[in-house]
């Protein structure tokens, strides 16, 4: 198939072809990432943004480094020290970036649809959603889902369980429509409190970890929202991981076949004791670096729109 496509704004409107494009490009990206010399000319005269109102480690180096490894020119601006402090909009940010002659931008933002407005107010610049408030994280979900398939050779019937906060987490958003487009099983796991009105008529819904974890490949643990805490939506920390968390016992029940998975960034010890994010059934890390792999194909294929 041939990508149509500008912008990535998530993983809802996109088919599986477009998924399995994206994730066979990827895959032939990655060897780049192991050579002595990590460089490609693919990009090279293509300026990219990466313009992040959020904080980040993973997403917005992994977007330099993909860039960079595509031999594009890579600018980094974060809303803390850029005019935004003095008052500047989104929207006029990223005019200001295109009359710099940037083609792309990488945009991670508070507001659920802030990549949709960039995307079709800048009809000549592609946008690539690095996560936007509640709603999408597609890169995310897309190394996600390539950590999977690499590992266990398929994501076709793939039992995957999503744990956690499911309410706040754009994460398993993703997940969610990318996963069951490409025909994992997937179900979710979280205190009532912690889980989207409406939920059961997409997935499978389980509150109880126990009985959730029985017979699935792969858990996925989300980061738990301290900042949610105030509001009350969960006990205590502590109680969080007693019934919700990857505890030292239910560390010992895991089959060894079974993957561990967490997007980052890690509360230790609430989430996953620190043996099981350091240990055997661990992906963790190398979700990471597929998500370099993954961001290339996606730089690449938006690139392919952009200049035809
Ligand atoms: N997984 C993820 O989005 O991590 P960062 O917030 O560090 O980018």
């Amino acid at each position: 198939m041939v990508w149509k496509r500008k912008d990535l704004v998530g993983l809802k409107g996109l088919s599986r072809e477009e998924i399995g494009l994206i994730l066979e490009t990827a895959a032939s990206f990655k060897e780049v990432l192991f050579r002595e010399v990590k460089k490609v000319p693919t990009l090279r005269g293509w300026t990219i943004a990466n313009l992040f109102f959020e904080p980040s480690t993973r997403t917005r180096v992994s977007f330099e480094l993909a860039g960079k490894r595509l031999s594009a020119d890579m600018v980094n601006v974060s809303a803390s020290s850029s005019s935004v402090v003095k008052g500047e909009t989104l929207l006029d940010t990223a005019k200001n970036l295109r009359a710099l002659v940037c083609d792309i931008i990488v945009l991670r933002h508070s507001l659920a649809g802030a990549c949709h407005l960039l995307a079709s107010r800048l009809p000549d610049v592609g946008v690539i959603n690095a996560g936007d408030g509640m709603n999408e994280h597609p890169t995310q979900a897309l190394l996600d889902m390539f950590t999977i398939r690499e590992r266990l050779g398929t994501l076709e019937g793939i039992k995957v369980l999503i744990v956690g906060d499911i309410l706040h987490s754009r994460v398993a958003r993703s997940n969610i429509w990318g996963l069951t487009k490409m025909g994992a099983d997937v179900s979710v796991c979280g205190p009532v409190s912690l889980l989207p009105r409406g939920i059961e008529k997409v997935v499978k819904v389980y509150t109880d970890l126990d009985e959730a974890m029985k017979g699935k490949d792969v858990l996925m643990f989300l980061r738990i929202q301290r900042e949610r805490q105030e509001a009350g939506l969960f006990p205590s920390l502590r109680e969080y991981h007693r019934l919700y968390g990857l505890t030292e016992e239910r560390l010992k029940r895991l089959a060894t076949k079974v993957i561990l998975m967490h997007p980052g960034p890690v509360n230790r010890g609430v989430e996953m004791v620190p043996a099981g994010v350091d240990g055997e059934n661990s992906v963790i890390l190398e979700q990471v670096t597929n998500g370099v792999a993954v961001r290339m194909a996606v730089l690449y294929l938006v690139s392919t729109v952009l200049r035809r």
